[in-house]
């Protein structure tokens, strides 16, 4: 895929089929470390056992519609082949989490993408589950929590024009100040 984000979109709408009500996805950039890992955990149904072994596998799906699923093997693929890993755990009735770590200045590694929009998505087709969204650039932390939104404006949903646009910024700017605060430690720095 030509974005990271077209990935976690997909393997959140994995969380979303599986039944959770709160996903949680963590990226963390470190150019010292040279690695971009995205974490998305859920509290779903789990993956028994018996299937999660062979679960990257193509040909695995729970879908009716095909007989293979491509998310999991996708993002698997992708991060392997920039000199990364990709890890899956799953407990039945507890939940799931994914790992996907790059290296970041691998040379098939694509760009993120735009996370503005793509929480927007996320937002937009989760329904009523939640979503904890942290970015750690360097160091720099950006949280982003609908259950704390939903609180804090006192509604349900927060699938509304006026909100979602102002979503969009909220996470933006936030993305771009993590951003910019990182290069100006760097500038301070001895
Ligand atoms: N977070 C999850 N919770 C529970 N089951 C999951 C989760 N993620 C994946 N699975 C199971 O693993 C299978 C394979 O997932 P994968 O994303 O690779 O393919 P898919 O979702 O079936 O199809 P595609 O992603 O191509 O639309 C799913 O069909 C589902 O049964
Ligand atoms: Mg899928």
């Amino acid at each position: 895929m030509k974005e990271l984000s077209l990935h976690i979109l997909d393997i959140t709408q994995n969380s979303i089929r599986a039944q959770a009500k709160l996903v949680e996805l963590f990226i963390v950039e470190s150019t010292a470390n040279n690695e971009l890992t995205i974490i998305i955990k859920d509290n779903g149904c789990g993956i028994p056992a018996d299937r999660l072994e062979n679960i990257t596998d193509p040909f695995v799906t729970t879908r009716t519609t095909r007989k293979v699923g491509l998310g999991l093997s996708l993002f698997k693929a992708a991060a392997e082949g920039c000199g990364g890993y990709f890890e899956i755990s799953s407990t039945q009735g507890v939940g799931t989490k994914v790992v996907a770590s790059f290296k970041r200045d691998h040379i098939d590694r694509v760009p993120l993408g735009n996370m503005a929009d793509t929480i927007l998505t996320m937002v937009m087709s989760f329904g009523a589950a939640d979503l904890i969204y942290e970015h750690d650039y360097n160091n720099q932390l950006f949280v982003f929590n609908t259950q704390e939104i939903k609180a804090t404006l006192e509604v349900e949903s927060l699938n509304e024009p006026d909100i979602l646009n102002w979503i969009r910024e909220y996470v933006s700017e936030g993305l771009k100040e993590i951003q910019e605060m990182m290069e100006e430690a760097l500038w301070q720095s001895p």
